[in-house]
């Protein structure tokens, strides 16, 4: 056994967290839900997600048939989408290649989409038991820490050294407790602004705790400034149902449901009056509302139009009429959900 983890595990069974429902199973297909759901996630938001996710589609055969757009509601709030595209994806090949039998060995598990090698690690080592290592931001940090690394981890170069780290330190048995280990010292001891170095079980080898370098390792990522990007967006409401536009698959919000949108301002009226039959319309309120993504910030203008006498309510042209009161659970991005409130609790879309 390596020496760290000679006190990592003892640590983890006493002080580290032990009840998350993850951890009450084995079983793969489980494990790597919980895996994606936490990739850039914290785990108080994670939870209601999981269990209404694992409910839904108990096994890797119920979400390989699944519809896209109910694999989408489910993940409709929890942000980076591509992670339930990918997940449905990955589904999908396991349910046809691989007989529904979720893969036990690392190399199949990187050959899915979304599946890294951290979150293949954590599935091997978590549910298999297998010596897998793993690197995720928590544990990035715990190593950069450990062994006095002041570049920040995102360089290629470095990220490599950190891999052959945590494939060097992992001990001889209970790889499952040992990365749990890590990450819970991560999540909670080493945490990135003042960790509590009296409390870890590893100071005594840590080159940043004996030099007073906590505060200065992990470095930060340098800056980029966020680029600002702006669209139009068009809420057109009929009787008490909205005009909803179903997001290309790749690109942002992709695959869920989201006003009409133009990069270009759009004279509503003569849009409205090409495109749908009707008698009549008003023109209600203007807002504008600024969503950070993780490369840039999207300014967002928006109209909400109502139309009156709407002739075909038949579902739009890449679009649909979906009625307010089934907008709460369905596949929305969460700056929608929000317009959509504020429209309502103004009084204008009732
Ligand atoms: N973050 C990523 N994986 C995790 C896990 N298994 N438990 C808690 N936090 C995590």
């Amino acid at each position: 056994m390596s020496l760290i983890s000679d006190q990592l595990i003892p640590w983890q069974k006493k002080f580290g967290r032990n009840n998350f429902p993850w951890q009450e199973t084995k079983n793969p297909y489980l494990i790597w839900i919980s895996e994606v759901m936490l990739q850039q996630t914290q785990v108080k938001t994670v939870l209601p997600y999981y269990r209404k996710f694992i409910t839904t589609f108990p096994n890797v055969k119920s979400l390989a048939l699944a519809d896209d757009d109910d694999v989408m509601k489910l993940w409709s709030g929890l942000g980076y989408y591509a992670r339930a595209r990918n997940l449905h994806e990955s589904a999908k090949i396991i349910h046809s290649k691989f007989q529904d039998k979720f893969p036990t060995k690392l190399i199949d598990l990187l050959s899915l989409p979304g599946i890294g090698r951290s979150t293949a690690g954590a599935i091997c080592s978590l549910a298999l038991n297998q010596k897998t290592p793993i690197l995720d931001g928590n544990v990035k940090r715990v190593f950069t820490r450990l062994y006095g690394i002041k570049d920040w981890a995102g360089v290629i170069s470095v990220e490599k050294k950190l891999w052959a780290m945590a494939e060097k330190n992992l001990p001889e048995s209970k790889f499952g407790n040992y990365n749990q280990a890590l990450m819970d010292l991560g999540a909670t001891i080493c945490v990135k602004k003042e960790p509590m170095c009296s409390k870890c079980p590893i100071n005594n080898s840590c080159k940043s705790f004996l030099h007073k370098w906590t505060n200065i390792i992990p470095a930060s990522k340098p800056k980029k400034e966020k680029l600002t990007e702006v669209s139009y967006f068009y809420i057109v409401q009929s009787k008490s149902k909205f005009l909803f536009i179903k997001k290309p698959k790749k690109g942002i919000w992709g695959g869920l449901w989201s006003f009409l949108e133009s990069k270009e301002e759009l004279d509503i009226k003569q849009w409205v009056l090409n495109n749908l039959e009707v008698s009549g319309f008003r023109l209600l309120q203007n807002g504008v509302m600024t969503s950070v993504f993780t490369h840039y910030k999207l300014k967002m203008y928006y109209q909400h139009i109502k139309v009156k006498d709407l002739k075909s309510k038949e579902d739009f042209p890449g679009g649909a009429w979906h009625d307010k009161n089934r907008i709460e659970e369905g596949a929305y991005p969460a700056p929608v959900k929000k317009i959509l409130k504020k429209l309502m609790q103004d009084g204008t879309a009732l």
